[in-house]
């Protein structure tokens, strides 16, 4: 137990690392929260600091999930077995994620969860988040609204995940607490979306 524990805890804090902050400062000398929407995603540091800054924010936000999810379950397959060390590697991965969006290094005031998401369903059902890409690289070809590209990829990446591990599985609940997660944190696109004033990007 004390090693899921300081595992879940470590997962926590990789995720509060706010990345997107830390390079819209390296790339452009900005404060990615004074600019745009505020939000310190890879979409707001688009604006901020430029694409590159943007993509590469994507990468970190989404890794920072991924890599100790994946650290995780490699350690302890051996000692743990397959099953419950494919258990923790979800709980670290969930971890990370509302690390990015309540971040202890900044108050709790983070990020939307898009790319973290990302990153956690990358490992636990990488078709899933490809589906996810995909999708929002399409709607966001059309839109240029991130936010909506972003609603449609978690749409797309929890339902695909759900079908691929199945409803009531471990994997099927977090995929659904993430996909609320990120919704509810969307709360104030969502508003901006129905009074036409949402930014692109
Ligand atoms: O990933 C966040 C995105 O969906 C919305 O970002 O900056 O347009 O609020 P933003």
């Amino acid at each position: 137990l004390l090693t899921s524990v300081v595992l879940v805890v470590l997962g926590y804090l990789m995720g509060s690392v706010p990345f997107g902050l830390i390079l819209a400062r390296a790339f452009a000398g900005v404060d990615v929260r004074a600019v745009g929407s505020g939000n310190i995603g890879a979409s707001n540091v688009s604006r901020a600091a430029g694409k590159l800054a943007g993509v590469v924010t994507l990468l970190f936000d989404a890794g920072k999930a991924a890599l100790p999810m994946i650290l995780t379950r490699s350690l302890l397959r051996g000692s743990y077995g397959d099953a419950a060390a494919g258990h923790l590697e979800l709980y670290v991965g969930v971890a990370a994620f509302v690390g990015h969006c309540f971040p202890v290094w900044l108050r709790f005031k983070g990020g939307k969860g898009v790319a973290t998401g990302l990153g956690v369903f990358a490992v636990l059902a990488p078709l899933a988040a490809l589906a996810a890409l995909v999708s929002f690289g399409v709607v966001f070809a059309v839109t240029r609204i991130a936010s909506v590209s972003s609603l449609v990829g978690t749409t797309v990446c929890a339902g695909g995940a759900i079908l691929v591990h199945g409803w009531g599985t471990d994997v099927a609940w977090g995929a659904l607490l993430i996909a609320a997660l990120i919704f509810w944190r969307h709360r104030g696109n969502l508003a901006r979306l129905f009074q036409k004033r949402e930014i692109k990007v």
